[in-house]
């Protein structure tokens, strides 16, 4: 069975910028009623009043940090208050990220990456199970990324919190299967979006080269498939497969690969993919 977007309840996290504001639109733009979160709500006020979608889906801005356990109480209160408790589509997508070797960070870049890449998705969805519970065929919807399959050198912070989404998204989806929930993990590669611009505890100096990049709205529109194909798990991009899938099949030389990369210079840090 599909998973259709018309009159279906969605929350979506990380939705001021890139990928969260591209699906939110996406969804809302196809008869979807989306609670949109993020600190800078004002950025998805200023945006959805433009969408001009209300007759059919709509965007519920909601300004917040999803670390906060307030937060995601009232995210519970507002779908029991507005949507007599049924959710069809969460879309864990807020995250952060630092580049560096972990040698030169402190705890509270680890900490920071994992309280909000792994611990705040984690437990907004434990609240809201019970509401996903009473959705129509619903989808939990985690934004990894392929170094959630494949861990690189000066992101040791990131990868660790995108391999543990990764992890309990699998055992998550195992033990929901049998009440119709399906568990979906996307997997990007190097997205241009402001991900790059709010790095933390990261030298400013610092650039991210890639083997190419998607804008968010491509993304966006692959998660959206992948979505309404109720799928469990898509990497996406060429580089972004090459990379898992050479890792599969040859883990020693992907290991060797990545450490023969030259040593960080004044001019130059990374990188591949995020
Ligand atoms: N960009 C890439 O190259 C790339 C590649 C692979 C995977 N990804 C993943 O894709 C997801 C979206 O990233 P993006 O590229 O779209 O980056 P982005 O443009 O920086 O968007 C990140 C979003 O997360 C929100 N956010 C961050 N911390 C938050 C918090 N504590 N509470 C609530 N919202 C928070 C931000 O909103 P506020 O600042 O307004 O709160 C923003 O809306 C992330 O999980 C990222 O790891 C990105």
């Amino acid at each position: 069975m599909q998973w259709t977007a018309k009159d279906s309840v969605a929350v979506v996290t990380g939705a001021s910028s890139g990928i969260g504001k591209c699906l939110t639109q996406l969804l809302a733009d196809r008869g979807c009623h989306v609670m949109a979160i993020a600190r800078r709500a004002d950025r998805i006020r200023e945006w959805s009043a433009s969408l001009g979608c209300t007759d059919f889906g709509g965007v519920t801005p909601l300004a917040g940090d999803i670390t906060d356990h307030d937060v995601r109480s009232t995210v519970r209160s507002m779908i029991e208050t507005h949507h007599n408790g049924r959710l069809d589509l969460l879309v864990n997508n807020a995250g952060i990220g630092g580049i560096g070797k972990f040698a030169d960070a402190t705890p509270e870049r680890l900490r920071q990456i994992m309280e909000v890449n792994f611990f705040a998705p984690v437990e907004l969805t434990r609240i809201l199970l019970p509401s996903l519970h009473r959705g129509s065929s619903a989808v939990i919807c985690n934004v990894s990324s392929v170094l959630g399959h494949r861990a690189v050198p000066d992101k040791s912070e990131y990868c660790a919190s995108k391999f543990a989404i990764h992890g309990w998204s699998d055992s998550l989806r195992a033990e929901l299967a049998a009440d119709g929930i399906q568990v979906t993990l996307v997997s990007p590669s190097t997205t241009k979006s402001e991900f790059f611009d709010s790095l933390i505890e990261t030298d400013p100096k610092t650039t991210s080269r890639s083997m190419g990049h998607w804008s968010p709205q491509r993304v966006a529109a692959k998660a959206y498939h992948a979505i309404c194909n109720r799928r469990s798990e898509v990497i996406l991009s060429l580089g972004g497969k090459a990379l898992v899938y050479t890792d599969r099949l040859a883990p020693s030389l992907m290991n060797k690969i990545l450490a023969q990369r030259p040593a960080k210079t004044d001019d130059s840090s990374n990188s591949v993919d995020q």
